[in-house]
C-alpha cells in the first residue's frame, strides 16, 4: 500500500488543529497536497505499481485527496468565519473594530436652558424668540431706558449701526411681542446677548438670558412671589430660601432683585456665593405702565410681571462650575461630563 488512509487523515487532522492562521493552514495544504506533498507524491508513484493494483491504489488515494482537500477548505472556513485572519495570515486586522463615531453631549446651557423652559411651560408659558441684531428701539426705548443710561454708550454695546445693536437684553422680546399679542400673554424668551465686557471668570461678550412676560388682568406682586418661588424651588430643590429685595430696572415698577440660599453650602458661606450664603439669579418686576402703554396695551385694564435671568449663572451654580469661559472653550473633556 502506498499510503495508509487513516494514519494521513489522522495526521493531517493533528496539523490542521495546530494551524490557528490562514498562513499555517496554506503551510499544511502545501505539505500534504503540494506538488512536493504526501498525498501527491504517493498518486505519483501509482505508475510504478503493478497493473492489477493501480485502480485500487487510485481509488484510495482520489478518496484520501477529496477528504484532505475537505477538511482543509473546512478549516479555513472556521479561521475566516471567526474573524481570526486574513488571506495574509495577519490574525489581527479582521477583527479589528471600525472607526467608532463618538457620541456627542449635550451642551450645558442648552441642558439649563431646556431645563428652565421646561419649567415654565408646563405653567403654561409659551417659548417665543426675537432677534439677536436688535433695533435700539426695542432694546431701549420700548423698554423705558434714557438716552441717558449707560448701556445705551457705544462704550457699552456692540452697535451694528446708528439704530441697530446686538442686543444686550432678552427684554427687548417684551415690547415685540406685547405690539403684536392681545393679553392675555405668557411668554419665556431664551437667547444670547452681547455687552462689551472684558472676559474674565464670571464675564463673557456673549452670554445667555431667558426673559419672562406674563401679562393679564390684575397681576400683582403675589403673582410675581408665587411664580418665581415655585420656579426657584422646582430648580434648586424644596430647601432653598428664596430672598426677594427691592431693586431698580427702568421697564419694572416696583422692581426686585431675586437671590436664593447658595445650594452649595446651604447658607453658611463658601467660594461660589463668595461667603454670602446668598446667590442673586434673577431681575423681576411688575412691567412699568409706560412700557405696557408704549406697546399699546392699556394699563388700567391690564397689568403684568416680567423677570430675566442668566443662564450660564444658574448652570455655574447647578454645576459648580467656577469660571464662565468653560462654557466657550469647547474643551471636550469639559463638555463630555454632562449627558
Ligand atoms: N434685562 C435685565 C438685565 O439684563 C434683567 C431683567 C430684570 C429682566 C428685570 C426683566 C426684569 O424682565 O423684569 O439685567
Amino acid at each position: 500500500m502506498i499510503l495508509e488512509t487513516d494514519t494521513v487523515i489522522n495526521n493531517l487532522k493533528n496539523a490542521l488543529q495546530k494551524a490557528d492562521s490562514v498562513k499555517a493552514v496554506q503551510q499544511v495544504k502545501t505539505r500534504f497536497l503540494g506538488k512536493k506533498g504526501t498525498i501527491t507524491a504517493a498518486v505519483k508513484k501509482i505508475g510504478a505499481l503493478p497493473p492489477e493494483k493501480r485502480r485500487d491504489a487510485g481509488q484510495k488515494l482520489n478518496q484520501i485527496k477529496k477528504t484532505a482537500e475537505t477538511l482543509i477548505k473546512d478549516k479555513m472556513n472556521n479561521l475566516q468565519t471567526a474573524g481570526a485572519a486574513t488571506p495574509s495570515g495577519n490574525t489581527a486586522a479582521i477583527k479589528m473594530p471600525g472607526r467608532s463615531h463618538s457620541r456627542g453631549s449635550i451642551h450645558p446651557l442648552t441642558i439649563i436652558k431646556d431645563e428652565i423652559i421646561s419649567r415654565f411651560n408646563k405653567m403654561g408659558f409659551l417659548t417665543v424668540e426675537g432677534p439677536e441684531i436688535e433695533k435700539e428701539y426695542y432694546n431701549f426705548e420700548a423698554l423705558n431706558i434714557p438716552a441717558y443710561h449707560p448701556a445705551r454708550d457705544t462704550q457699552d454695546s456692540f452697535y451694528i449701526q446708528d439704530d441697530y445693536l446686538l442686543r444686550t437684553q432678552t427684554s427687548p422680546v417684551q415690547p415685540r411681542i406685547m405690539e403684536k399679542t392681545p393679553p392675555p400673554i405668557a411668554v419665556v424668551c431664551p437667547g444670547r446677548v452681547f455687552r462689551r465686557d472684558t472676559v474674565d471668570a464670571s464675564h463673557s461678550p456673549v452670554f445667555h438670558q431667558i426673559e419672562g412676560l406674563f401679562i393679564d388682568k390684575n397681576i400683582s406682586m403675589a403673582d410675581l412671589k408665587g411664580l418665581l418661588h415655585h420656579f426657584c424651588k422646582s430648580m434648586f430643590g424644596e430647601d432653598v430660601k428664596i430672598r426677594f429685595r427691592p431693586d431698580y430696572f427702568p421697564f419694572t415698577e416696583p422692581s426686585c432683585e431675586i437671590a436664593i440660599s447658595c445650594p452649595l453650602c446651604k447658607g453658611s458661606g463658601c467660594s461660589t456665593c463668595q461667603n454670602e450664603g446668598w446667590i442673586e439669579i434673577l431681575g423681576a418686576g411688575l412691567v412699568n405702565p409706560k412700557v405696557l402703554s408704549a406697546s399699546g396695551i392699556d394699563p388700567e385694564v391690564y397689568s403684568g410681571l416680567a423677570f430675566g435671568m442668566g443662564i450660564e449663572r444658574i448652570a455655574m451654580i447647578k454645576y459648580s462650575i467656577p469660571d464662565i469661559r468653560l462654557f466657550f472653550d469647547n474643551n471636550y473633556k469639559f463638555l463630555k461630563q454632562f449627558v
